[in-house]
């Protein structure tokens, strides 16, 4: 059995030269949900983690989230999306289609 249950990779890149996904306040929307899924109990070996993570070459079509071992790609708005990501996905088995690319 794998540490974590699943991992979300959330980029928090910043480019100088063009579109990258900090310019959506990836770090502050990743900071955010780490925390709700930690004070929600989620976080820990057998369970789930957040993980910042540097560019993921998908600049363009961002903000950028990964979830891992599905390798199921998203494109997230708000804090709102990466919590509906941790709830369904994560914890729940469940794809978020709607915000899937
Ligand atoms: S800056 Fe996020 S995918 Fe490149």
């Amino acid at each position: 059995m794998s540490y974590y249950k699943r991992h979300l990779f959330i980029c928090t890149n910043t480019r100088e030269d063009g579109v990258c996904c900090q310019q959506h306040d990836a770090r502050e929307k990743r900071d955010a949900v780490k925390k709700y899924a930690k004070h929600a109990g989620l976080t820990g070996q057998g369970k789930i983690r957040v993980n910042i993570a540097g560019c993921l070459d998908r600049c363009d079509e961002g903000p950028i989230a990964v979830v891992y071992p599905d390798a199921v790609w998203y494109r997230y708005q708000s804090v709102e999306d990466l919590q509906e990501i941790v709830d369904n996905h994560l914890v729940g088995g469940e794809i978020v289609k709607r915000l899937q690319i």
